[in-house]
């Protein structure tokens, strides 16, 4: 079965091509393609929807035509198109959903509607194959940080969720009071090498509570105190800005690895698979593998060009739907805002 991904949900233009047998599960990506526009929103130190919208409507067409080209395809060896409908900003998912409807009308291929957040949770599954149900998710993006108890493909239970800001935005905001460019994440992460992350003392929001949830307002906003209190940005040398990105990567990552092995044990669920940009953070990754190994809990890492915004875990989600006969409609929008609670009613 050849499925055609499609993803333009925020700042990332990409386009997949994925070959699975929906008898054993297994498959592959055979052509990849994504175009970032970090470069063209780094100077607003943000995402700019119209800009975004424009730039899609740009790079969509050629980089399909180039997947098809690459892969010897032609669209009659389509058999579906999976296509990012949200969540998002509505006039980037719009781009990607008109252009896969008018695509699938015209070369009659059925389009499928795909949860942004799905494409992530089912990532891993592109290394080879998804971990047995249940296991547990770390989704943290620029958007989400949310712990989901994963039952079955379509059976997501949200566990634990930010209450404030997510985790990547924590870590975009902290870098801009660096003085760091747009995305924050990776920019934190390679200041952070070799700084001193116990130097400043940050707080670990949460950590000690008895649930799990997530708060990163208060980390952010003790950056800022942090930064003033010797002086402010501009009074800060090369060794302090290398300490409080280390600071606050460690901090972030302590609290994400910390209530996520305590998920696993609570749900008696002893796998647990990363995912979403910040999923791509090296320190993270290490953590969690120490602290899981530690506890008897099996990692699934997805790697990390799977992690940020791809459209390889677009196409193996619409794999996946199509493996487990979920029931697929036509009667379907762009939905800028989507809860991965409200999949099962769709
Ligand atoms: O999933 P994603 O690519 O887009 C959204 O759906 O939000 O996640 C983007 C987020 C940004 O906040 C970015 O700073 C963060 O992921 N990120 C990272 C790293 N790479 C991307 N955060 C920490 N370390 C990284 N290496
Ligand atoms: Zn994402």
């Amino acid at each position: 079965m050849i499925i055609l991904g499609i993803e333009t949900s925020c700042d990332e233009t990409a386009v997949a091509i994925f070959d699975g047998d929906s008898v054993t599960g297994k498959g592959a990506i055979i052509a990849e393609q994504i175009a970032s526009q970090i470069e063209t929103h780094a100077k607003f130190g943000g995402v700019v929807p119209e800009v975004a919208s424009r730039e899609h409507l740009v790079a969509l067409p050629p980089m399909v035509d180039a997947v098809l080209k690459h892969t010897s395809l032609a669209w009659s060896d389509i058999d579906h198109i999976a296509v990012t409908a949200g969540p998002g900003l509505m006039g980037a998912l719009l781009v990607g959903t008109s252009y896969a409807r008018a695509a699938g009308m015209v070369n009659d291929v059925p389009v499928m509607p795909i949860h942004h957040m799905e494409g992530h949770l089912l990532a891993p599954g592109l290394e080879g194959a998804l971990p047995a149900f249940p296991f547990i998710t770390l989704l943290v993006s620029g958007g989400h940080t949310l712990l989901v108890h994963v039952k079955a493909i379509g059976q997501y239970e949200v566990i634990g969720q930010t209450l404030d800001d997510a985790a990547g935005e924590c870590f975009d905001k902290s870098a801009r009071l660096l003085g760091l460019p747009y995305p924050g994440g990776p920019e934190i992460a390679q200041l952070g090498v070799g700084g001193d992350g116990k130097r400043f003392k940050l707080p670990r929001p949460m950590l000690n509570r008895d649930n799990l949830n997530f708060s990163f307002s208060g980390l952010k906003t003790a950056v800022m105190y942090a930064v003033k209190g010797i002086g402010g940005l501009s009074n800060m040398d090369a060794c302090d800005r290398q300490d409080m990105a280390a600071g606050v990567e460690s901090a972030i990552c302590e609290v994400l690895v910390k209530k996520s092995i305590r998920a696993c044990v609570q749900m008696d669920a002893p796998r647990l698979v990363i995912a979403g940009g910040v999923a791509a953070n090296n320190s993270l990754r290490l953590l969690l593998q120490q602290l899981a190994d530690d506890a008897g809990i099996e990692v699934f890492l997805p790697q990390p060009k799977h992690c940020t915004d791809n459209a390889a875990m677009i196409a193996y989600a619409g794999f996946q739907h199509i493996r487990s006969a979920l029931p697929a409609s036509d009667d379907w929008d762009a939905r800028p805002r989507w809860a991965l609670a409200d999949l099962a009613k769709t």
